[in-house]
């Protein structure tokens, strides 16, 4: 049970322009996790709302493997992390590696859309985490082939990223340069940058 129910994680709400929903704006990737372990019913719900996602021709192409602090798992892939990661994720409640099938189960061929479809359950696991008050911090720092290697992954599955889950901690638990990083406001791109109606 989760002993820290008084921090939540709006204390980065993002500052929208626009309404969005309430969940979007909590999510942040905090590098802060206090030692409360994540209650395996909450990491089921976490991971079947990943299930949940959409995908091209319903493939579902990801696939989670995980470790618990404590336990050799979450060594094992707390090694592949590169040294920027390990000094924060080292706390983490619980590290999660997500990988992708990266060919279509019934005919063998390329599924060109499987890295986006793991980034769409990966959100929707960050979503999910969000509002059960358990925070994630996506990592593309770690060692890809080490990681295939200790997963025992076949040919055709990669993995994608790790994600470290846990419920928050005090910002000073860290130090620098995490610690400013953990401080530092969030930012956006505007969208007039990042969008354009077509009118040709
Ligand atoms: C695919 C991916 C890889 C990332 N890799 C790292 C990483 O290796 N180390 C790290 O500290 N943060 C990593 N991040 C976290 C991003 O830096 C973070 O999501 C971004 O700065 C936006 O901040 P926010 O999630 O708090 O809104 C990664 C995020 C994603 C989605």
């Amino acid at each position: 049970m989760n002993t820290n129910m008084a921090i939540n994680i709006t204390d980065k709400l993002a500052a929208t322009q626009q309404p969005v929903q309430d969940l979007i704006r909590k999510r942040w990737s905090p590098r802060a996790s206090s030692s409360d372990g994540i209650a395996t019913e909450d990491l089921q719900t976490i991971l079947e709302a990943a299930s949940w996602a959409a995908s091209a021709n319903n493939e579902q192409p990801w696939r989670y493997f995980y470790g618990k602090n404590g336990q050799s798992g979450f060594d094992t892939i707390f090694r592949t992390l590169m040294p920027g990661n390990q000094p924060w994720a080292k706390n983490a409640a619980v590290l999660l590696v997500s990988v992708a099938r990266n060919t279509f189960a019934a005919n063998g061929k390329p599924n060109p859309f499987a890295q986006h479809d793991v980034g769409m359950a990966n959100a929707q696991l960050l979503l999910q985490a969000a509002a059960l008050n358990i925070y994630g911090h996506a990592m593309g720092g770690f060692d890809k082939e080490t990681l295939r290697q200790v997963l025992h992954l076949p040919e055709e599955q990669e993995p994608v990223c790790v994600i470290a889950l846990g419920y928050k901690a005090p910002a000073e638990i860290l130090e620098e340069p995490y610690l400013s990083r953990e401080l530092a406001p969030r930012t956006r791109k505007p969208l007039t940058e990042i969008s354009c109606e077509v009118t040709h």
